[in-house]
């Protein structure tokens, strides 16, 4: 016990003498504790590294609707009479400019429109040389308005005929840029031949999503009613002798009809009529028996089932 005091003395006086020795004493401490901390954090990098609450990030999609068009052909274009463009075609093209494109690109094409605010990647500036993906050729830009670009709310304007869009492409590269590339005859031979210019182009109908939804549940509501109706009258005729023939090859009533009234082929022929029947036997709802029926009974039921449907 002395033995400890004297060591615990010594050191005491040690430090009082030169209190620079406590710091020289504590300082592998420090050091291992430190040591510790960092092993310790580096461990944990994962939680420390992931965010819990995910960053709230603006929604940039511009979802729009189709507008109902109808397809059209557009007549072929001599591509080469564009090179240089008249005076109208670069007016035509700014007011499409103006009226489509300025809410996003801006009316002086540097980007930054009212339509622009958020969206990632934001629109290209025109007046400036740097990024572009398809480029600021007179066929790239072609480029980017017939197919768009993707993953961006560039959309592609393939509603607009080939002459509004070399119109757009020749208006932006006269009035927001200074060095645009030159027009060559090999790129308006190689877009002549991509987009078959000069044999004529074939536009396609659109119609909005919603119309088309519309369109398929009235239709699928007007087969239904067909369908049920069908069978009220097959109840109805039970005496008339096709129904006696049908009673006789239906397995399954309902699925007999809705297969006949979903598909449009078997109304060609009587003979179309018996192979939709043969060919499907068991899963259109009629059985074997069919094959036991004689031509008039097929006949009589061709008839009756046709006008019925
Ligand atoms: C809804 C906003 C919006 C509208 C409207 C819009 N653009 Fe864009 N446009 C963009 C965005 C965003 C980009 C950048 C795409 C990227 O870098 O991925 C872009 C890029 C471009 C590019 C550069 C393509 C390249 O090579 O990088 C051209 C050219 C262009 N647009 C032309 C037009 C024209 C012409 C119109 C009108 C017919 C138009 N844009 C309408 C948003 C729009």
């Amino acid at each position: 016990m002395i033995e400890l005091k004297n060591i615990f003395d010594r050191a005491v006086n040690k430090v009082k003498e030169n209190p620079g020795t406590l710091l020289g004493m504590l300082y592998p401490y420090v050091f291992i504790i430190i040591v510790i901390i960092g092993l310790y954090y580096i461990a944990n990098l994962d939680n420390v590294a992931d965010q819990k609450i995910p960053a709230v990030t603006p929604d940039t999609s511009v979802t729009k609707t189709l507008q109902l068009a109808d397809a059209r052909i557009v007549p072929p274009i001599d591509i080469f009479k564009y090179k240089e463009p008249a005076p109208e075609l670069i007016l035509k093209g700014k007011n499409l400019y103006n009226s489509i494109c300025a809410s996003c690109h801006n009316e002086t094409g540097a980007g930054g429109g009212p339509a622009s605010v958020g969206l990632n990647p934001a629109p290209r500036n025109f007046t400036s040389p740097d990024g572009w993906k398809n480029g600021r050729t007179l066929s790239g830009i072609y480029t980017t308005l017939q197919e768009g670009i993707e993953g961006s709310s560039m959309i592609a304007y393939n509603y607009m005929t080939p002459e509004e869009r070399i119109a757009i492409a020749h208006y932006l590269r006269s009035e927001f840029m200074t060095d645009a590339p030159l027009v060559t005859d090999e790129e308006l031979a190689a877009l002549d031949q991509l987009y078959s210019l000069s044999e004529g182009v074939k536009i396609p109908a659109q119609i909005p999503v919603n119309s088309a939804l519309e369109i398929l549940a009235l239709e699928s509501e007007q087969k239904l009613k067909k369908i049920e109706d069908a069978i009220a009258t097959i109840e109805r005729d039970k005496s008339v002798q096709a129904v006696r023939i049908f009673d006789y090859v239906a397995a399954d009533k309902k699925l007999a009809v809705s297969s006949l009234a979903l598909s449009e082929n078997w109304k060609e022929s009587e003979n179309e009529f018996i192979n939709f029947l043969a060919l499907n036997v068991n899963q259109n709802g009629f059985n074997g028996r069919i094959f036991n029926l004689s031509d008039d009974e097929l006949n009589l039921l061709y008839n009756y089932i046709k006008n019925l449907l």
